[in-house]
């Protein structure tokens, strides 16, 4: 990889509602693999360092610029009011990149599965063609929805045709338009300036820049993109959405395959995009990692379980199953092994957490949530309720069915005792 490309700007257009999507939220702050899918492309491209990186916001504005300001602090934003088309959405960054002299490369923030090195190919071969314009092309099998490029006989790029602007012969065209375009900012906005929305949305469409450019007899090549197709799927509704996460889904079980962990089931391990863990880690089937979990070398997780948030499970660590593990620290060689609830909770080392075990960290009037504490060696029975805040003492015993209000002091037996009842010749 080349990675560092002198004189670049990074333009990122995310202002669209997404109507496709049927949703209040706006399209590129839907999730996958637990992260925006706006957030997935500036991943991509951050390793670049660009000189500017600007993200074109509309549509839910305030919590698209909060979402990505929160993760890529230096990126810089510019309101589109009205989206009049992905045309019009660059020409807002006009002033954004006054004075900038170099490369303007434009990505869709509803392309997330675009990786590093394919840009970087394509950063690549623009610069080394020396084009005004280049434009990324693939050949697919469904191009239904997608602007396809226009050839002529001999193969010269002639433009770049909107589905809803096609005939018959061009809806049969399947090489499209990717919609990633790198372009020599000098001539950027000249040609957006010159673009109409003379079109069956009647919006203004950046891949016209492509013509316009033709026809000034300026340098502008399509590349093929030979990467993996799947890295190109733009995600208009929730079906390419549940498509894109089962590739990316794919993506870090080979990650984690790859490092080390064994996955008795890839296809039912779910991955966060931040998923961490150690060596000689295994997974049962059936495994759910949100945002934010860590586990440590040696652990064994599932099957059936469910690690929420601020996870960290120490070297050693055993969930079983039927465990729900959500901002929980489990020290090194602890046991939860069966149908347990540990929330908002700092497990010690060498800690048995008995089956059933649940902690009611949440108050409901009060929509607040405390803290749980078991030392190290503690030793909680089957039906342990532990009602937060509460701290179990080092090597404590809480025997089964108990209900721990307060706290227990180290080396402490504690139990509930309720008489049972008992009739004889009941039934
Ligand atoms: C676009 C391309 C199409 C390409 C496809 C690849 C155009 C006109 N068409 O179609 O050639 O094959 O992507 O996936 O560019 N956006 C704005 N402001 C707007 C409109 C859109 O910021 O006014 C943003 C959207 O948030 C989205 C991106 O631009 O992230 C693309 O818009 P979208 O409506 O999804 O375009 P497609 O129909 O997918
Ligand atoms: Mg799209």
């Amino acid at each position: 990889m080349t990675l560092t490309h002198t004189g670049l700007a990074v333009l990122i257009l995310a202002a669209g509602k997404g109507t496709r999507m049927k949703s209040d939220t706006p399209k590129i702050l839907h999730k996958l693999a637990s992260r925006e899918m706006v957030l997935h492309v500036l991943a991509a491209t951050a390793p670049f360092e660009a000189d500017r990186t600007v993200v074109i916001t509309g549509h839910g504005a305030d919590a698209v610029e909060a979402c990505v300001a929160g993760a890529y602090p230096n990126t810089k934003f510019i309101r589109q009011t009205e989206q009049l088309g992905t045309g019009h959405a660059v020409l807002q960054a006009k002033q954004a990149l006054a004075g900038f002299e170099g490369t303007v490369l434009i990505l869709y923030g509803d392309v997330p599965l675009i990786g590093t090195p394919a840009i970087d190919q394509f950063l690549v071969d623009h610069a080394e063609a020396n084009n005004a314009i280049t434009v990324a092309s693939a050949l697919v099998e469904n191009p239904t929805g997608l602007g396809r490029m226009l050839r002529a006989e001999d193969g010269a790029l002639l433009g770049i045709q909107e589905h809803k602007d096609c005939d018959e012969t061009q809806l049969d065209i399947n090489e499209i338009n990717v919609g990633f375009y790198a372009v020599d900012a000098a001539h950027l906005f000249p040609l957006l300036e010159k673009v109409t929305n003379d079109n069956a949305q009647e919006e203004y469409y950046l891949p016209d820049i492509i013509q316009l450019a033709l026809a000034e007899k300026l340098a502008v090549d399509a590349t093929y993109f030979e990467q993996d197709p799947a890295e190109l799927t733009g995600i208009n509704n929730c079906i390419q959405l549940a498509e894109a996460e089962t590739i990316l889904q794919d993506r870090y079980r080979i990650h984690h395959m790859t490092n080390g962990a064994t996955l008795i089931d890839p296809a039912t391990t779910y991955f966060s995009w931040d998923t961490q863990l150690g060596s000689d880690v295994t997974v049962y089937p059936n495994v759910y990692f949100a945002e934010k979990v860590t586990v440590g070398n040696g652990c064994s997780v599932g099957p059936f379980a469910h690690l929420r948030p601020n996870t960290t499970l120490d070297e050693k660590v055993k969930v079983g199953n039927f465990v729900e593990l959500k901002a929980a620290t489990i020290g090194a060689g602890s046991k939860v092994n069966h149908l347990s609830y540990i929330g908002n909770a700092n497990i010690g080392d060498g800690v048995n957490i008995g089956a059933g075990t649940i902690v009611a960290n949440y108050h409901h009037f009060k929509k607040e949530k405390h803290a749980t504490v078991v030392k190290d060696g503690a030793s909680l029975g089957a039906n342990t309720v532990l009602v937060a805040p509460v701290t179990v003492g080092e090597k404590a015993f809480v025997g089964a069915g108990t209900v721990v209000r307060k706290d227990v002091e180290d080396n402490t037996l504690i139990v509930s005792k309720t008489k049972s009842v008992i009739k004889k010749d009941y039934s």
